[in-house]
């Protein structure tokens, strides 16, 4: 590039999407319904914005708990296949690793700069996590959430599509964004948005509707596996925790009835139909059972074809490969002159030379 970099040149409400996801155990419905369905939606959303949707699989995020290396791998093809199959198209949109992008680490350890420990300290996510290792609490769990800013910021990405549970991370990369542009110079970083979907960004555990779905917490029956076989879903759902109001009522109250709202969230989900209309196709129901069959059916009919495509792209790891490396040469693209401005405005490195 050439020229003086003229910070300004931003669009501050920009299109660029950015989202990230761990490659840890296997993917669930919460996964699929607060997060994969919206990377979809976000693809097309960009594409027709003339932007980029950029989506990243976090191997250097999974590096912050207990692992195995090989495991690790192994589980990156695995949740690339399930995005691949989910509907992310590279042909329209970035799909790379993270550990392939240097410009994520570089990033962060710059925006340490602008970081407060004590914000750090306050992370719901880390003294959820560090409650959790039973040896070694890493550094990198305390650090997560500055390479997760750094992720987002490296792109300049408008908008970020998650689930409930990244509300203040992403609270936080705004923080970090703001906090950075008021110290090095206005305009250097989006200050980007979550965009959390309104039904959908909280599924809860099938046995414990009070937790959400989650990888580390609660057991197998209570979640369901984007992967599971058709009939291991029907077993799930149908074992489903619901409440015991006599005579059962299919209502939508999160509060007062959460185990029936968690499936009618993700029946309205998985039908493309609001919850109310959920409720009301429930009419003439006997009971929960209509309301959970209802569910695995609807659950399968999206699931089913996501198994499918799967299977056949899981099998070719070196077509994966290709995928992911093509993605990281355009995501470099985007975040090394993003890096360049950086440095630059934070005096790090030589001097930028100006042409005339
Ligand atoms: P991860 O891999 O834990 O989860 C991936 C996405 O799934 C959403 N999610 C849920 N949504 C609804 N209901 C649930 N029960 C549920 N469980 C998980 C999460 O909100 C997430 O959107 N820190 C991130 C990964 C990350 C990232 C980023 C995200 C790294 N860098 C940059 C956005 C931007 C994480 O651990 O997601």
């Amino acid at each position: 590039s050439c020229g003086p970099r003229r910070v300004l040149r931003h669009n501050p409400t920009s299109m660029r999407v950015f989202s990230g996801i761990q490659p840890t155990g296997r993917k669930h419905l919460g996964n699929y319904i607060g997060a994969i369905r919206q990377y979809v939606v976000s693809q097309e959303r960009a594409v027709q914005a003339g932007d980029e949707a950029i989506f990243c699989i976090v191997d250097l995020h999974a590096t912050t708990v207990a692992y195995d290396p090989p495991v690790l791998r192994e589980r990156l093809y695995d949740t690339a296949a399930v995005l691949l199959a989910a509907g992310l198209d590279p042909d329209r949109c970035i799909l790379f690793r993270q550990g392939d992008v240097p410009e994520h680490t570089e990033l962060s350890w710059l925006l340490s700069a602008v970081t407060a420990h004590g914000d750090l300290n306050r992370m719901h996510q880390f003294k959820e996590k560090s409650a959790q290792q039973r040896e070694l609490i890493s550094a990198g769990l305390f650090f997560y959430p500055v390479l997760m800013a750094a992720d987002v910021l490296a792109y300049r990405a408008g908008e970020v599509p998650v689930g409930d549970d990244q509300r203040q991370h992403i609270e936080l990369m705004r923080d970090i964004a703001e906090r950075f542009n008021a110290r090095f110079g206005e305009g250097l970083l989006v200050v980007p948005e979550g965009r959390i979907p309104e039904v959908g960004a909280r599924i809860m555990d099938l046995q414990e509707p009070t937790r959400k779905m989650s990888t580390t917490v609660g057991t197998d029956e209570g979640r369901v596996y984007v992967l599971d076989e058709a009939k291991v879903v029907e077993k799930k759902i149908k074992r489903a925790v619901t409440d015991s109001e006599d005579p059962p009522r299919i209502a939508f109250d999160p509060e007062g009835k959460p185990g029936v709202s968690n499936l009618l969230e993700i029946l309205a989900v998985c039908r493309g139909t609001r919850v109310g209309e959920a409720v009301a196709s429930l009419a003439d129901a006997r009971g929960y059972g209509d309301l959970k069959a209802a569910t695995a059916d609807a659950v399968n009919a999206e699931l089913g074809p996501v198994r499918e495509r799967y299977a056949e792209l899981r099998a070719d790891e070196d077509a994966l490969e290709a995928t992911l490396a093509a993605g990281a040469d355009r995501a470099r693209e985007i975040a090394a002159p993003v890096l360049a401005d950086v440095r630059a405005a934070m005096g790090v490195g030589p001097a930028v030379r100006q042409r005339a």
